[in-house]
């Protein structure tokens, strides 16, 4: 096992540290730069019914239910169709509107949550077309679904899930891109340009990777907290809860992610001196709405460390301390954003002596209800 960690002490370390190049292969393995085009393989019978797609469901848990929160924007965005993303454990036991116009996504690395399954099993009975997007060959999602978009990350060990959580939102912004295509709204000059997008992508998240030390210094002073809340919005809010999520997985530290403008509706009655904010403020378009949370948040005493685009001089000025990376196009800064968050969550948990690879009472697939 020593030996498979390689210079790493941890899997989790090692698999945060695959992320650019897992993320690289999961990006060409579905599209090539020149010429632009995406090349889904496994999508089978479903790649021809994606043009009479209306609706799409997209179902997930834990950190698979994030990303599948992520993958619902860049469909609405992307394909111009109604999405929504859903928990498959309540999911599966409501009468949900499904049709066979209805495209419902699957998100699991494993392919094996039990929960996800049974959901399927709904999705299938009402007549919906199905694609999973899964990191393991063959497994069971592959099997029930229409279609399979597959990330390849490579073996995931570490029970708090990393390197899945990136590539399957490099899947879903692809696949998103490939439903808009079979909708006849995605232009080549598009194409090129979200592709152009994503080639930038694997480098950014190396550059993340290279600046831990800034997050080495945050981890340190979080360690001693009992409770850490994350804030994003838009895009950042499903990094914010992943971030919580990583978090209280690994360090047990308790956790909340919550979007920021649900703030005054509760979580702002906890703020005081020792209840530390992670906000996540790269969401370009939604940065002065962050800027006026920090504000309400440090105007009651609590330390605001901002996860912020580097050079941007204000917010640096204005948080108690941040986390820079580096600049991407809007619409992927939920990856370049959450690299810092897994690596926090990791120190802060190395930091208090926890066993980062095999945490408490957790499993790395929950094939049980
Ligand atoms: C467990 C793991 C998580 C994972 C979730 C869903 O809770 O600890 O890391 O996100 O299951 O797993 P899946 O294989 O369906 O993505």
């Amino acid at each position: 096992v020593t030996a498979l960690k390689g210079q790493y002490p941890h899997f989790m370390l090692k698999e945060i540290h695959e992320q650019p190049e897992a993320i690289t292969d999961t990006i060409w393995s579905l599209a090539t730069l020149d010429p632009p085009a995406l090349y889904f393989d496994d999508l089978g019978s479903a790649g021809d019914r994606l043009a009479a797609v209306e609706r799409v469901v997209l179902l997930g848990m834990g950190t698979s239910l994030h990303a599948a929160m992520i993958g619902q924007r860049y469909i609405e965005a992307f394909a111009g169709l109604p999405a929504a993303a859903d928990n498959a454990s309540e999911f599966r036991y409501r009468d949900p509107v499904l049709d066979d116009r209805t495209l419902v996504i699957s998100v699991s690395q494993s392919g094996e949550t039990v929960d996800v399954l049974e959901a399927m099993a709904v999705a299938r009975r009402a007549g919906a077309l199905q694609v999973t997007v899964c990191n393991t060959e063959g497994a069971q999602t592959t099997r029930v679904a229409d279609g399979t978009v597959y990330t390849r990350a490579g073996l995931e060990r570490g029970v708090a899930s990393t390197k899945c959580f990136t590539t399957a939102l490099v899947a879903l912004y692809l696949l998103a891109l490939r439903i808009a295509q079979a909708k006849g709204r995605l232009s080549e000059e598009a194409l090129a340009s979200h592709l152009h997008d994503l080639a930038q992508l694997p480098r950014a998240a190396a550059d993340v990777l290279r600046r831990r030390d800034q997050i080495r210094k945050r981890a340190v002073a979080l360690a001693a907290a009992q409770h850490v809340l994350f804030l994003g919005r838009g895009l950042a809010f499903p990094v914010a809860m992943e971030g919580a999520l990583k978090l209280k997985e690994v360090s047990y530290i308790h956790a909340e992610g919550y979007a920021a403008g649900e703030m005054k509706h509760g979580p702002i009655a906890l703020i005081e001196p020792t209840f530390p904010t992670v906000a996540i403020a790269t969401q370009h378009a939604l940065r002065s709405k962050m800027i006026s949370n920090i504000e309400q948040i440090q105007a009651r005493g609590g330390p605001v460390t901002g996860v912020i685009t580097e050079g941007d001089a204000e917010l640096t000025a204005l948080c108690d301390a941040v986390i820079t990376v580096p600049a991407v196009s809007s619409w992927l800064e939920p990856v370049a954003a959450v690299i810092p968050l897994q690596l926090l969550a990791y120190d802060v948990a190395v930091h208090r002596g926890c066993d980062v690879d095999q945490p408490r009472n957790l499993a790395k697939t929950v094939t049980v209800e």
